[in-house]
C-alpha cells in the first residue's frame, strides 16, 4: 500500500516518536493509533513460535502457546540443506502469520567458538561461511511469507558467562573473517527486517551503541535498510545507543528511556532527524508486515511431520561398523531415559511448548521387537546399579542394544556455559556395561554440543541427532531402521577432549574481558593447521551408501581476482542405497601472502543419487571465496599466485584437488622508512630493483662470493634470509651508507 512515512513521522509528537523506540511490553511494539499505526508483536525463535501470552519472560520460564518444536540450529546446520532451511522458514513464517506475529527473533548465526558456550545448540556452525548460508535460506524462507526475522545476535556474543557485560576482545581481521562473516552474508543477500544486536560489548564498547558495528560496518559497507533492536535489557545507555543506530530498545523501558530521548532532543545533544530517522525505518517495517499481513492456519500436523523430516536430513551417522540398518523385526534393547523421552530442545528463550513429541521408542514400536530400559536417571548424575542391572540383561537378551545417551537439561542452557565437555558420568558407566554383555551397541546421542566419548571405540555405531526437535523419535526410528539414508554431516569439529579446543587458554576469559586469541583459528581452521587428530572432523558424516568423485574441473585455470570460477565436480553413487552426499569446496591459498588457515570452506552442494547414478555439480567462487581481510586496507585481498580448489567429504577427507592461478590489480599500500624490512621490500617488484642495486656493498660486507672460506661460512641463501628482516637502516651499519644517503634511498623506494 502507498503512504508516505515520512509524512506519519513529521505528525508524531515528539514523545510519540521517543515512545516508538522502545517497546510496549514484553512482545508488542507501541501504537500511535491517530496515525493508523499499529500494535505489533514480535516472538521467540528461531525454531518454533514462542507465543506467550499472559505473564512474559525472555528465559522460556512461563508458558506459551501450544506449537511446534522445529530442531535447534546445532542439528539443521548439519543437513548442508538451503532448500530443506528454506522450507523450514516458509513454515514457521505461515505459524507467525496465523499467531499474528510480525517478526520471529532468529536465527541465531554466532559462531562457536567453544563447545562450552551454554547457547550453542542454538547456533549453526564453527564456519562462518556454513552459518550464514543456513542463516540465508532460514531468513528467506520466513520472509517470503511477510513476516520479518531478527538475525541474532549482533555480534561476537559466544558465551553466556558475563554476556551482559563481558568484552569481547576481538582483532579486525578475526571479527571481519570469523565473526561478522556469518552475519555479512545473509544481511546482505537476504535483507532481514531486523536485526538483534547482542549484550556483550566488543572490544570495550557495548554492541548496542557501537557505532562502528551499527552504523558504519551494518549500514554503511552491508546497504542495511531494516531497523536493530536490542536484545532483551541490552540497552547499557539509550541515547548513545540511538546515536550509534539502535533504533528500537526491548522490552519495554517503563517510559524511563523514551523520557531520556525527549529529553536529549529537547536539550539539544541529540539532533532530532536521529530520531525521526530511527521512527521511520522501524514504521517501514511494521507496515511492510501489515501490507502482507495474511489469513494462514497453523497446521501443527503438517509442521510437526516436516520437524520429522528436517531431523531425518540432519542427523549424522559418526559411526557405523556395519550394525546399521537394523534389521526389522530384530530383538532390539532400547536403553537409556531418552528412548522414551528425548531431549530435543534447548533451554531459555528458544524453548517450545510442544503440542507433541515423539520419541524413538514410540515411534520404533512397530519395526522390532523391542525391550525397554531406563539405565540411567535424568535429575542427578547418580549411578543406579539397579536400572544398569536391568538394562545389562535387557541387552544380554537382545541381538543389538540402543542407548539413548546425551546431555540432560541442566548440562547446557542459554544463561549460563558448561564446564567441561563430558557426558554424565551414569551415562559413560551404563554404556561401558553395555558393551561388556553386547557386541552389537549403537549409541544415539542427544546434545546440543560435542561430548567427549571415551567410549566410541568400542562401541559398533553411533548417530548423532543433536537437540532434534519434537519429532526427533521418528527420525531416529527412520535411520536406525533403514527407511532413511542419514545424509548430515558435522557443521562442527569434535575434539577428543576439551583441552584440544582453540580457545582453551581464554574462554571464558577473566572477569569483564574475554580475549579472542586464537584469531582466526577457530574451529577446523585451528585443528587442521596444528595437524591434531579429533574424534570427528568437520563435515564429516557417513551414509548407508557410498560416493565416489570424479572430473573436478575448473571453467578456467588462471583468473583475475574480478572474475566468478565455476567449479565442476562429478559425483556418483557408488554403493546400493539411494542417498543424498554434502559435496564441499574448500579453497587453499597457497601464495603465502598471509598466515592462513590450510583451507577453509566456500561452498558446497547437496545432492540426492540413486544407487549408481552420477551427477555433475556446479560450484561458483568469486573474489571473496580466496580473500582474507586486509587491515591495512580495510578491505578484502586476495593477493596473486596460486589457490588450490580443493573437494572434501570432510575437512580432513580432500579427494580431488585443482590449481587456478590469481592476479589482482590491488596494491597493499607499503609504509616506507628507515625500518621497513629489506624482505619487504625485495618482494614486491617495484621495489625490489631499487633495492637490489643498492644492496651491492652490502653483500660485500657480508663476504658473499670473497674466497672459498667465505662462500662457506655464508651461502647466498643465508644472505636471503637475514636480509628477509633486516631493516632499511642496517645499510648504514653495513654498507657504510651515510644517513643522508639513506634518506635519499627511502625517497628513491617511495617514488617507484
Ligand atoms: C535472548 C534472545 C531472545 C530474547 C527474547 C534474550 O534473552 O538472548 O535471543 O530473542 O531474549 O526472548
Amino acid at each position: 500500500m502507498e503512504r508516505n512515512i515520512k509524512e506519519i513521522v513529521s505528525q508524531m509528537t515528539l514523545e510519540e516518536k521517543a515512545g516508538m523506540c522502545s517497546g510496549k511490553d514484553f512482545w508488542h511494539l507501541k501504537s500511535v493509533e491517530r496515525l493508523g499505526v499499529p500494535e505489533v508483536m514480535v516472538s521467540d525463535g528461531p525454531h518454533g513460535l514462542r507465543k506467550q501470552a499472559e505473564s512474559a519472560d525472555h528465559l522460556g520460564i512461563n508458558e506459551s502457546i501450544k506449537a511446534v518444536c522445529f530442531p535447534a540450529a546445532c542439528a539443521t546446520a548439519c543437513s548442508f540443506d538451503r532448500e530443506l532451511l528454506e522450507e523450514m522458514g516458509s513454515a514457521l513464517g505461515t505459524e507467525c502469520q496465523a499467531e499474528n506475529v510480525s517478526v520471529l527473533l532468529g536465527p541465531a548465526v554466532n559462531i562457536k567458538r567453544s563447545p562450552l558456550c551454554g547457547r550453542n545448540f542454538e547456533y549453526f556452525s564453527e564456519d562462518p561461511y556454513l552459518a550464514g548460508q543456513m542463516a540465508k535460506a532460514h531468513i528467506q524462507g520466513v520472509q517470503k511469507e511477510g513476516v520479518g526475522t531478527s538475525i541474532k545476535h549482533f555480534a561476537a556474543n559466544n558465551q553466556e558467562y558475563h554476556r551482559m557485560s563481558a568484552s569481547s576482545e576481538v582483532d579486525e581481521r578475526t571479527l571481519r573473517e570469523i565473526y561478522l562473516a556469518a552475519f555479512e552474508t545473509p544481511i546482505r543477500e537476504a535483507k532481514p527486517k531486523t536485526v538483534m544486536c547482542s549484550y556483550n560489548r566488543i572490544n570495550g564498547v557495548f554492541a548496542s551503541e557501537d557505532p562502528w558495528l551499527l552504523d558504519e560496518v551494518l549500514r554503511k559497507e552491508w546497504g542495511y535498510e531494516g531497523y536493530v533492536m536490542s536484545d532483551w535489557g541490552a540497552v547499557n545507555d539509550r541515547v548513545p545507543g540511538l546515536e550509534a543506530g539502535l533504533e528500537l530498545e526491548m522490552p519495554a523501558s517503563g517510559g524511563d528511556t523514551d523520557r531520556q530521548i525527549v529529553e536529549a532532543v529537547k536539550n539539544g545533544t541529540l539532533k532530532e532527524e536521529v530520531l525521526d530517522r530511527a521512527v521511520e525505518r522501524i514504521l517501514n517495517i511494521i507496515f511492510d508486515y501489515t501490507d502482507h499481513k495474511k489469513d494462514a492456519v497453523f497446521d501443527m500436523e503438517k509442521d510437526h511431520a516436516l520437524a520429522e523430516k528436517v531431523e531425518a536430513e540432519s542427523m549424522v551417522l559418526l559411526k557405523n561398523d556395519g550394525v546399521l540398518p537394523l534389521k526389522k523385526g530384530v530383538r532390539a534393547a532400547f536403553i537409556g531415559a531418552f528412548a522414551k523421552t528425548p531431549r530435543y530442545q534447548g533451554g531459555g528463550s528458544s524453548h517450545i511448548n510442544s503440542f507433541r513429541i515423539t520419541g524413538a521408542l514410540e515411534a520404533a514400536k512397530d519395526m522390532a521387537e523391542i525391550t525397554y530400559a531406563q539405565g540411567y536417571g535424568l535429575k542427578e548424575d547418580v549411578i543406579d546399579e539397579a536400572l544398569v542391572a536391568e538394562a545389562v540383561e535387557a541387552a544380554k537378551a537382545a541381538e543389538v542394544a540402543v542407548i539413548f545417551a546425551g546431555l540432560p537439561d541442566a548440562f547446557e542452557s542459554e544463561g549460563y556455559d558448561r564446564s567441561h565437555m563430558k557426558m554424565p558420568e551414569c551415562q559413560n558407566y551404563l554404556i561401558r556395561q553395555v558393551c561388556s554383555v553386547q557386541p552389537n551397541v549403537v549409541v544415539v546421542l542427544h546434545n546440543g554440543s560435542p561430548v567427549e566419548m571415551p567410549w566410541a571405540d568400542g562401541v559398533s555405531g553411533i548417530l548423532e541427532a543433536y537437540l532434534g526437535g519434537q519429532g526427533v523419535g521418528t527420525a531416529e526410528a527412520r535411520i536406525l531402521f533403514g527407511e532413511a539414508n542419514p545424509c548430515g554431516k558435522l557443521a562442527e569439529t569434535v575434539p577428543y577432549k576439551l583441552s584440544d579446543n582453540p580457545s582453551y587458554l581464554n574462554f571464558p576469559g577473566d572477569g569483564d574481558i574475554v580475549e579472542y586469541k586464537e584469531g582466526i583459528f577457530v574451529g577446523y581452521r585451528y585443528y587442521d593447521k596444528k595437524e591434531m587428530p579429533v574424534r570427528y572432523p568437520f563435515g564429516y558424516g557417513l551414509s548407508y551408501t557410498t560416493f565416489t568423485y570424479s572430473n573436478l574441473k575448473l571453467d578456467k585455470t588462471a583468473m583475475k581476482d574480478t572474475d566468478t570460477l565455476t567449479v565442476s565436480v562429478d559425483v556418483t553413487n557408488s554403493g546400493s542405497r539411494e542417498g543424498k552426499e554434502i559435496v564441499q569446496l574448500y579453497v587453499a591459498d597457497k601464495t603465502g601472502a598471509a598466515n592462513r588457515p590450510v583451507r577453509e570452506l566456500k561452498n558446497f552442494v547437496k545432492v540426492s543419487l540413486a544407487p549408481g547414478e552420477t551427477k555433475t555439480v556446479q560450484m561458483e567462487l568469486d573474489k571473496r571465496s580466496f580473500a582474507w581481510y586486509n587491515v591495512k586496507l580495510h578491505d578484502w585481498y586476495a593477493a596473486s599466485g596460486t589457490y588450490e580448489i580443493q573437494i572434501g567429504k570432510s575437512s580432513r577427507d580432500i579427494v580431488l584437488c585443482a590449481s587456478v592461478e590469481l592476479t589482482t590489480e590491488v596494491e597493499v599500500p607499503m609504509d616506507i622508512h628507515k625500518n621497513t624490512t629489506m624482505g619487504q621490500l625485495l618482494s614486491s617488484p617495484k621495489t625490489a630493483p631499487v633495492l637490489q642495486e643498492a644492496l651491492g656493498g652490502m653483500m660485500k660486507t657480508f663476504g658473499a662470493g670473497e674466497g672459498e672460506a667465505a662462500a662457506e661460512a655464508i651461502s647466498p641463501e643465508m644472505i636471503k634470509g637475514m636480509l628477509e628482516s633486516m631493516p632499511l637502516r642496517g645499510m648504514r651499519s653495513f654498507t657504510g651508507m651515510s644517513s643522508e644517503e639513506l634518506d635519499q634511498l627511502i625517497e628513491r623506494l617511495r617514488a617507484v
